[in-house]
């Protein structure tokens, strides 16, 4: 589970001058739940996430993670989430298992585990044709599913995928989506941005709506609908954002 209260981050851009990237944002997210994120680009989705994976400290603000604060319990946090980054800053000379193998040993799995979790994930994630390949030259498909298998090495409760199937081609999209709803059911927490309306409105139980760092509105795809009395999503966001050039989101 995921709470955050009044979370706000600026950042310095300059000496004197400072910008609000995450603006007094607050929402829950419960296990077994789907939210999606969404906004503009620059709304503060991926400010957000790095804010709960504690890459980053609030300005102002509190985020618990299964009830530990961020601020005080930063390693019980890391332990619960992962986090699957916009780049995912994969080694080129490393094989899919060699990079699980030393994410793995980051978190102290033992080896035989360690080792049986790998396969369980080459598996799921359909990677056994390059799993120990170097990643050099991986297409985007490819890495992105490495990616996600170090995201969920050890098993996180928690997990915060930060456009997880941007760029994919339909198969490995598909398998991301498939992978999403199985993680629902296992009963995990899972929080995703997304710029695809389509694929939030299928995916996601409840959606939180991002402007210039603010919330804007949260609920379910159906609440957001009625709200602004339109009947798809996204003249629902372009009537609640209050304008028609944005790139929706
Ligand atoms: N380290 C940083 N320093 C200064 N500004 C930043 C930093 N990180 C993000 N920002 C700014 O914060 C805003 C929100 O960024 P981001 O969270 O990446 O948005 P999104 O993921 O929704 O596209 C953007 O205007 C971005 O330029
Ligand atoms: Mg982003």
């Amino acid at each position: 589970m995921i709470e955050a209260e009044h979370l706000t981050k600026q950042f310095k851009v300059k000496v004197f001058k400072k910008f609000v990237a995450v603006d007094d944002v607050s929402f829950t997210v419960n296990d077994g739940e789907v939210v999606g994120l969404l906004g503009p680009n620059g709304a503060g989705k991926t400010t957000i996430m790095r804010l709960l994976a504690t890459v980053l400290h609030p300005t102002r603000g509190i985020a618990r993670v299964d009830g530990y604060d961020l601020r005080t319990h930063s390693r019980e946090v890391r332990r619960r989430i992962g986090i699957l980054p916009e780049t995912w800053g994969l080694y080129e000379r490393f094989t899919p298992r060699e990079h699980l193998r030393m994410f793995g040993q980051y978190y102290d799995i033992k080896k035989d585990v360690l080792e049986a979790r790998i396969e369980e994930l080459v598996e799921t994630l359909d990677m056994s044709a390059f799993a120990d390949r170097e990643c050099k030259r991986f297409s985007r498909g490819m890495s992105q599913k490495v990616a996600l298998a170090r995201t969920m090495i050890h098993s996180p409760q928690n997990l915060l995928l930060d456009e997880p199937t941007n760029g994919l081609d339909v198969m490995s999209a598909r398998l991301v989506r498939k992978l999403i709803s199985q993680l629902r059911e296992e009963k995990r927490c899972v929080m995703i941005s997304t710029h695809i309306l389509n694929e939030a409105e299928r995916l996601c139980d409840r959606l939180i709506l991002l402007d210039n760092g603010k919330v804007v509105t949260q609920g379910t795809p159906a609440e957001l609908c009625e709200k602004a009395g339109k009947s798809n999503l996204e003249d629902a966001f372009l009537a609640i954002l209050g304008r028609e050039d944005v790139e929706v989101v």
